[in-house]
């Protein structure tokens, strides 16, 4: 379809990275809308693992363009970096990329105040990526931000971003060693920036143009819907909004230019940082699901914390952005478990009124009653067939389409662009 939205339902790490790619065989275009450096989409191309962090997926097929919105945020350091590497891996971004002009900038002291907040916080600390996301949002809409567009004037940007430097090194009592680092990211930062400004363009007019003549865009989503500053488990949050409706704003689309609403979602969850996470399983099958999954962030390295699946919670993410149809992902990682559990509501920890918080919110209280679903014992890596999936395993995806509500259209078995099954 000709506007496609890919979002994640869960804490991030879906699998967005690999639909997206395997969706943008056909596309004009894949456009990122949300987050920036704290994202880690990982693609398997020409028998190569990719990480990107800044970079839309859809860059690494020759002939697809690829567009940052301006609800971003940009790292123009690590951008430039990730550019050179994917070049050395032989993908050749050229002038397929293009920005928004009205993108924010990671200043480099961003990420200097987000350690020293991180710090201040201690126990109660978010476990950020450590990208300096948040400072950045924070500027943004304290209207003190620096945007690309900013360095069409290179004098003043120059004397802005300097700016931001001393403010940090005075605010936070930045020590000798910290204050030489933070002068040579900031010369850096302002080198990578006016590098990148010939790239800054009219994001909605170059999407609208390619929608009117026929072509397909993809709106690639980071993080995860539970990770969104609104609807998410606030405030163990990432800063920019990452539900569907976050791509009209960013790319600046009517709503009515949407086709469909792709939701993303592993077979179990996982989660990396802080925060409440219901069905999390600190035992040796979490353990197992960590390792066969490689369940290690694309962006940190750090392990993310496994559990079993929550209906409730997929269920809740699939309304809010509405998704048309879901692709269920990481299903051949729970080949081998004899059984499977599935949180299909919540029991509310006795003396709380809950009744007065929406779904998804202060889930430290709630209590899953699980479900145990039969496993299987076939490895089902690479399967791209329904009918040859074992019995337990399509009883297992037909009861999380029931939990979530939405059609399970796609399955992904296997990290590869093919290891996937189309319903049909
Ligand atoms: P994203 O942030 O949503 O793009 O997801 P990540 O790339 O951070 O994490 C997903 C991880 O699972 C990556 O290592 C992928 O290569 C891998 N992956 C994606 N789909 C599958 C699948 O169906 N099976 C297996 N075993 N790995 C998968
Ligand atoms: P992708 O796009 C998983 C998490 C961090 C932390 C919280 C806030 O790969 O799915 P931030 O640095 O954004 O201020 O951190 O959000 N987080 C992610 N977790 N996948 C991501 O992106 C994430 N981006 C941020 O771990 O808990
Ligand atoms: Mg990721």
């Amino acid at each position: 379809m000709p506007a496609t939205i890919v979002t994640g339902l869960q804490w991030g790490d879906e699998g967005k990275g690999k639909v997206v790619d395997h969706l943008s065989e056909d596309a004009v275009a894949v456009a990122r809308f949300s987050g920036g450096a704290n994202a880690g989409h990982t693609v398997i191309s020409a028998g190569r693992r990719i990480a990107l962090h800044q970079l839309p997926s859809g860059l690494l097929r020759p002939g697809v363009l690829g567009i940052i919105g301006a609800a971003c945020v940009l790292d123009p350091v690590s951008l430039v970096r990730e550019m050179g590497s994917l070049e050395d891996e032989g993908f050749n971004v050229g002038d397929r990329l293009t920005i928004s002009g009205k993108v924010h900038l990671v200043h480099p002291a961003a990420r200097y105040m987000e350690r020293e907040q991180e710090r201040q916080l201690g126990e109660a600390s978010v476990g950020t990526t450590g990208r300096g996301i948040g400072p950045t949002y924070v500027r943004k809409y304290e209207r003190r931000g620096l945007r690309l567009e900013d360095a069409a004037v290179p004098e003043a940007f120059r004397d802005r971003s300097l700016g931001v430097m001393e403010e940090s090194i005075s605010g936070l009592g930045l020590g000798e060693e910290d204050r030489e680092a933070l002068e040579r990211e900031t010369e850096e930062f302002m080198k990578c920036t006016l590098d990148l400004v010939n790239r800054a363009s009219d994001v909605s007019m170059v999407i609208s143009r390619i929608l009117r003549s026929g072509g397909t865009v993809i709106a690639e989503g980071a993080q995860g819907t539970l990770l969104d500053p609104d609807h998410g488990t606030y405030p163990f949050v990432t800063c920019g909004s990452c539900v569907s409706g976050a791509a009209c704003v960013s790319l600046g689309l009517g709503p009515v230019m949407i086709d469909e609403v792709v939701g993303v979602m592993k077979a179990y969850n996982t989660r990396v940082g802080n925060g409440p996470f219901p069905t999390e399983l600190n035992d040796e099958t979490g353990e197992r699901i960590r390792e066969k999954g490689n369940e290690y962030g694309a962006t940190t390295g750090r392990p993310r914390r496994c559990g079993w699946f929550d209906g409730v919670l997929a269920s809740y993410s699939a309304r809010l952005n509405g998704c048309s149809w879901t692709v269920l992902t990481l299903l051949d990682v729970l080949s081998g478990f004899p059984e499977l559990m599935v949180c299909k509501k919540y029991e509310l920890d006795p003396g709380i009124d809950l009744t007065l918080f929406e779904t998804g919110a202060r889930l430290e209280y709630h209590v899953p009653v699980f479900e145990t679903l039969p496993g299987w014992e076939e490895d089902i890596t690479g399967e791209t067939s329904w009918d040859v999936l074992p019995e337990n395993a399509r009883n297992y995806v037909m009861f999380l389409e029931k939990l979530t509500g939405v059609s399970v259209r796609a399955i992904s078995t296997g990290p590869a662009r093919e290891d996937l099954i189309w319903r049909t």
